[in-house]
């Protein structure tokens, strides 16, 4: 199995940005944290970080046929992306959609989410432990999808 993790704009900052909202890990912090844990559980994982719309559009449309599940911070493209969220439905792979704030709990303008809708599950305000917890979700959800086409009869 392989999981791809992509990370938006502003997320590179991690760390160092808005220490009271996002906390003091850092990016790299986080995804040795997720690599750690794809290797307990046998399964390949790679990273990506943009801070354009058009490159993150590009890794989704990338994963298809390559990748079994998407992990995704869309960060401030997930208030304003209809391209990301298209990309997305497009490719049809498993996409957990992750925010290390409640988005729900702060400004107006980030309770518009153009992604949640074409995401299996979203996870939310856990802080850097959301990458977590979406690995834990995506595993089981990539599981259910082999299990299902291993049931499909094949014409
Ligand atoms: C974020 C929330 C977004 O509203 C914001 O623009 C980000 C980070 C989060 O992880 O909490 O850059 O996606």
């Amino acid at each position: 199995m392989k999981i791809m993790v992509i990370q938006g704009p502003n997320l590179n900052m991690l760390g160092v940005r808005e220490q009271h909202v996002y906390g003091p890990m850092k990016l790299e912090q986080i995804h040795a944290q997720m690599k750690d844990f794809a290797a307990q559980n046998d399964t390949e994982i790679e990273f990506f970080q943009s801070n354009l719309e058009g490159e993150l559009v590009d890794k989704v449309q990338e994963c298809y046929g390559e990748i079994d599940g998407i992990i995704i911070n869309p960060a401030a493209y997930t208030h304003t992306s209809i391209a990301i969220r298209d990309a997305i439905a497009a490719v049809g792979i498993p996409t957990i959609e992750v925010h290390i704030s409640n988005i729900h709990r702060r400004e107006e303008f980030r309770k518009e989410n153009m992604v949640a809708a074409v995401c299996s599950s979203s996870i939310v305000g856990f802080g850097p432990f959301g990458y977590h917890l979406a690995m834990v979700g995506l595993l089981q959800v990539m599981a259910e999808v082999q299990a299902q086409k291993e049931q499909t009869p094949k014409v």
